[in-house]
């Protein structure tokens, strides 16, 4: 069920989570959820880039904020965050942080695919685990799991970031079905490029496709929580939503592999690293 944005808080408070909220997308799902007045537990591994973005949302919005210095591809990293919320009402969590590693398949270490699974796959499935038993019990709260446009077929050069990002999508699918009689929503946000630093580390400006804008990351966080309580899945981005209708309803599957991994092949020729 939907809830209003003057009513957002009573919904998915008092405190929400975000897993990767340092900068980028998860901040700026930090800074919207914080104008709602949902109280915020951050978690990123840069302490001092935590704590200003914990006071700043303190500042401006009146909020209590705190920041978790956590790296959340270890495994106990939910079990951690769980004992660090004690008796709060977890309302909300936002899982954000993702690990990518671009270039062909075998040119980095099976560690390195190892941990995209550990930090995009085990973490939010931790974190389903663990918060969504008390939002069940309680009959209220919502989910945030971040896919990708990637998360529809495979793609070469990110092949196993692409499979994460399938993960990410099917888990949440799922969710959303089974606990919605729980009175908990779940929402897949299915991004296309978004500006984020990680995006701006990782992407020539020059290689950018002129068809597909790059969304603010802002715009994306506030389609997202519109559509909580909504609908099961959301490809942010009007532009995104037609490339995607177009890659997954009018191309063959085949087609649409091989189309994604000419674009990653144009993006990322020279391989980078995230
Ligand atoms: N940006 C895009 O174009 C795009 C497109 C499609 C989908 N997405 C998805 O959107 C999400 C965010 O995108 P983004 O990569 O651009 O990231 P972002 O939101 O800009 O930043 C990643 C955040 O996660 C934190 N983080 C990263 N690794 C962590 C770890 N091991 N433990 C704890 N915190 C960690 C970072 O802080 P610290 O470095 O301080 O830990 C940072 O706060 C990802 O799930 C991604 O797959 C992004």
């Amino acid at each position: 069920m939907a809830a209003p944005e003057a009513h957002f808080a009573e919904r998915y408070g008092p405190w929400g989570v975000v897993a990767g909220a340092s900068e980028g997308l998860g901040l700026a799902f930090a800074e919207a959820l914080a104008r709602r007045g949902v109280n915020l537990m951050l978690i990123a591994r840069r302490a001092a880039v935590l704590n200003d973005a914990a006071q700043s949302l303190e500042d401006r919005f009146g909020i209590e904020a705190e920041s978790h210095v956590l790296d959340l591809a270890s495994p106990d990293a939910a079990a951690r965050c769980q004992a660090a919320a004690g008796p709060r009402e977890v309302g909300l969590v936002v899982y954000n942080a993702a690990y990518s590693v671009i270039g062909p398949f075998l040119d980095h270490p099976v560690e390195s695919r190892l941990k995209e699974i550990d930090l995009n796959c085990r973490g939010p499935l931790c974190f389903a685990h663990s918060f969504g038993e008390g939002m069940t019990k309680r009959g209220r709260g919502g989910m945030v799991l971040l896919s990708s446009l990637a998360g529809f077929q495979g793609s070469a050069l990110i092949a196993n970031y692409a499979a994460t990002k399938a993960y990410n999508l099917v888990l949440g699918e799922g969710l959303w079905d089974e606990f919605r009689d729980h009175g908990v929503d779940v929402l897949v946000c299915c991004a296309g490029a978004t500006r984020t630093p990680n995006y701006e580390r990782s992407t020539p400006r020059d290689r950018e496709s002129s068809l597909v804008p790059v969304q603010a990351p802002e715009m994306v966080a506030e389609e997202a929580l519109t559509a909580l309580g909504r609908r099961a899945v959301l490809v942010p981005g009007r532009a995104n939503r037609i490339a995607s209708f177009v890659i997954r309803r009018l191309l063959s599957r085949r087609r649409a592999t091989l189309l994604m991994g000419r674009n990653t092949r144009r993006l990322y020729g020279g391989a980078a690293r995230r």
